[in-house]
């Protein structure tokens, strides 16, 4: 059978993967796809680079209009990445009826919306499994295989270098800034790893998940996102001491008045399978109605795992390339005309547990006018440890954890705690999660 043909715009790692893992099981990926697909066309800014992956295999050029808009070509990869040109290459490909299959999740976070209703309307797929968790089918997962069950919550870690940097600092007992020059010399971290270490990556990841689950658009702009730059070794000592690790983790939540969306450091129960999720590995775990919790654990990042997740994709169109659009999976799992229009949930409605860092005076009555500040905020403590103070010093760090509370009833209290004039500095506020 005729082959299907894609066109690969940008032959970087993911790109280069791509196309070795084609060639390499191309016997078997054709058995499954029902007709071999070949990669025909390239486009790269750098000529010399693609050549040397690509040989004679594809016509390669620098243009990728050329690509997007070549007769031949059934299926654009879009491996550039960000919300610019890549966006105009996206809209101007399904425009000239081609199927896309992206690991874009920045763009399809922000731009998703009008993406898929482009798509919608001229009657063509746009694949995204590689977009979240790398080489880890979750989307097809959440999207497909849990579609009996209402799901409750996911929680993520879906960023492979922060959970590189955190499982360094609570090894190493070393600052974020030491394991992060370390981890860019290594080539771990991005030269600028703004997006990575502020939590805007798994920020972008959530929110394709959340509105997976939920049945809602994508609204990244609504998301709560906090990264890990301030994070301090100490906490993530002292968190320990308490029987927690701290994990950047994506969170969505379904509650009665809405979805909670956000991404920040939080101490999960070390004796939880994602606790232990070291390095740069990526995992997330469902909570569903009926099949209860479920973990997804892989690679979030390199060449071949990202190429597992884009080859998936093209396996996928291929077989639905000649079904009826209205027949194939809809992009956001629920019927386009069924998506629901939940709330998402500012930070100040969000429920959950909490842990305090305090520098306080070292004399009677501190904790008392403390935990009163919290009582008087319906703030149930949960546990507590209080550090020596150095011989001499006459400070000591009190560590509080708390039950669940409303984040708008814990700001209240750290106002008054903080002004406390017993109390030194900031407090330190991280949020807890059981993932029971
Ligand atoms: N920069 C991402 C990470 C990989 O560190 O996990 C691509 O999504």
């Amino acid at each position: 059978m005729k082959p299907i043909q894609v066109g690969l715009l940008g032959i970087g790692t993911v790109g280069g993967g791509t196309f070795t893992v084609l060639n390499r099981n191309q016997e078997e990926i054709t058995r499954r796809a029902g007709r071999p697909i070949q990669i025909t066309m390239v486009a790269d800014k750098n000529l010399d680079l693609a050549r040397t992956v690509v040989g004679d295999a594809a016509t390669i050029t620098d243009d990728a209009f050329a690509v997007v808009r070549d007769p031949n070509v059934d299926i654009v990869v879009e491996l550039i990445g960000g919300y610019g040109i890549a966006k105009e290459l996206v809209l101007e490909a399904i425009r000239n009826g081609k199927h896309v299959v992206t690991a874009n999740k920045a763009l399809l976070a922000v731009h998703g919306n009008e993406i898929f209703a482009a798509a919608r309307e001229k009657g063509v797929t746009v694949a995204f499994e590689a977009a979240v968790a790398g080489g880890i089918p979750i989307i097809k997962a959440v999207r497909e295989g849990l579609s009996a069950n209402r799901i409750q919550w996911i929680a993520g870690i879906i960023n492979g270098t922060t959970n590189f940097i955190l499982s360094e600092m609570r090894d190493k007992g070393l600052s974020f800034n030491e394991v992060l020059a370390e981890a860019q010399r290594l080539g771990y971290a991005e030269a600028d790893p703004t997006f990575d270490v502020e939590g805007v990556d798994a920020a972008h990841k959530i929110t394709l998940l959340s509105a997976l689950a939920f049945g809602t658009p994508v609204q990244f702009n609504q998301a709560h996102i906090e990264g890990i730059t301030s994070l301090k070794a100490e906490d993530i000592r002292y968190a320990e001491q308490l029987g927690y690790r701290i994990k950047l983790l994506g969170i969505t939540r379904r509650t009665e008045a809405g979805v909670e969306l956000r991404v920040h450091p939080t101490l999960v129960p070390e004796k939880r399978l994602i606790a232990n999720v070291e390095g740069a590995m990526n995992a997330v775990l469902v909570q569903a109605d009926a099949v209860g919790a479920t973990l997804y654990y892989g690679k979030g990042a390199g060449a071949e795992p990202t190429a597992s997740a884009v080859i998936a994709d093209l396996v996928d169109v291929t077989r639905l390339h000649t079904a009826d659009p209205e027949h194939r999976v809809p992009h956001l799992a629920f019927q386009p005309d069924q998506l629901a229009e939940l709330p998402i949930l500012p930070i100040g409605e969000v429920e959950t547990a909490y842990y305090l860092r305090l520098s306080v005076e070292d004399k009677p009555g501190v904790l008392a006018d403390v935990t009163r500040i919290l009582a008087d905020h319906s703030i149930s403590i949960d546990a507590m440890l209080q550090r020596e103070p150095a011989e001499g010093a006459d400070q000591a760090d009190i560590i509080i954890l708390t039950h669940r509370t409303f984040e708008k009833h814990m700001s209240a209290a750290l106002e008054k705690i903080t002004a406390l004039s017993v109390v030194r500095g900031d407090v330190t506020r991280l949020r807890l999660e059981a993932l029971g």
